[in-house]
């Protein structure tokens, strides 16, 4: 390893996701493995501006690779988005003689991140954690898996009291402007039909679906709409419309809501985590910066800032396809 990096800084930042803690105690281990130290920043950014930082140790880390949230706390700061509020940061960074950090979040994050580094020279490496799954550069994103787990789970049990009642929901989830838990959670859980703001269906099409789906003899469904839908619609107003032309269906709305960022991640994402903590160290080390760490192909991969947060994760075309046709 190449730098003379002696400590390194981890941060949480933006929505939380399960599975940061497991790539947080990466970020730990792999410097105590590596010999040097590493200073846990509270609150994300804000954190940052604060001067919340305690160090932590391969002991710090105990028995948190299962917890879902983060143990170092997030924040969406508003702050750091001054040049003040990085100033402020700096000064702490130089207190703390923190020379490279690790910032595990969005591209809110590491829009952040990439600014504060080129107005500071400090060497930066993100690692992608948000439910979303939004950003380019890696398949998945620490949390994604366990969300879709989550929604499923919480789908399955809808479909219990839809099928007793005869009943159609409108299922809302996450994902802010991408369709990614909605669309793989609306095939996981065998959904109806499943809008995304990717691929606008329109209210006209939804209807004939269901106009379809009540003809061919079924008596319950469940359609799955992403909170970023382009329908121009909220899913109250979806609901309400399609009650009005198709009053034979009994419309109930469920909005899943922050339940979908909570509980234990899953092994895909303690696994996910734990390579990306260390991969994020490594290159550290290695004297890269500027970056954000992926998988790709089941390979660590690095992806500069810029292309992470202006790339566009795109949504699978395939199970576009594979959707519309199971749900014959
Ligand atoms: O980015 C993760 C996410 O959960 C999005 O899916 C959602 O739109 C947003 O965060 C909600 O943010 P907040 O918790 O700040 O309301």
């Amino acid at each position: 390893m190449s730098t003379n990096i002696k400590r390194i800084g981890v941060l949480t930042s933006g929505g939380d996701a399960p599975g940061m803690n497991a790539a947080v105690r990466a970020v730990v281990r792999s410097a105590a493995f590596y010999k040097i130290e590493c200073a846990a920043i509270y609150q994300g950014y804000q954190g940052l501006i604060d001067n919340k930082v305690k160090m932590m140790n391969a002991r710090g880390v105990n028995n948190i690779i299962n917890k879902g949230g983060t143990i170092l706390k997030s924040a969406r700061c508003l702050e750091f988005r001054t040049k003040e509020g990085r100033k402020k940061a700096f000064e702490t960074i130089q207190k703390h003689q923190i020379d490279g950090l690790v910032v595990i979040g969005g591209d809110g994050s590491f829009t952040g991140a990439m600014i504060f580094q080129s107005e500071y020279n400090i060497p930066v490496m993100g690692i992608p954690g948000t439910i979303d799954n939004d950003i380019y550069g890696t398949t998945h994103t620490i949390g994604y898996d366990t969300a879709l787990n989550t929604v499923i789970g919480a789908i399955d049990k809808i479909r219990d009291t839809a099928i007793s009642h005869n009943r159609l929901f409108f299922v809302e989830v996450m994902g802010r402007d991408a369709g990614h838990i909605a669309l793989n959670a609306g095939i996981g859980a065998g959904a109806e039909e499943v809008l995304i703001p990717e691929e606008n269906m329109g209210l006209e099409r939804l209807l004939e679906s269901l106009k379809r789906s009540e003809k061919s003899g079924k008596s319950s469904s469940i359609v799955v709409i992403a909170e970023g839908d382009k329908s121009g619609k909220n899913v109250f107003e979806i609901a309400e419309y399609v009650e009005k032309n198709l009053p034979y269906y009994d419309v109930r709305v469920s909005v899943l809501g922050h339940m979908q960022r909570g509980g234990s991640p899953t092994c895909f994402d303690r696994v996910l985590a734990s390579r990306m903590g260390v991969f994020a160290v490594e290159s550290l080390l290695a004297g890269k910066s500027n970056m954000m760490v992926g998988l790709k192909n089941e390979e660590m991969i690095l992806s500069p800032f810029e292309k992470a947060i202006k790339g566009k994760s795109e949504i699978n075309k395939d199970l576009i396809r594979v959707s519309d046709i199971l749900t014959i």
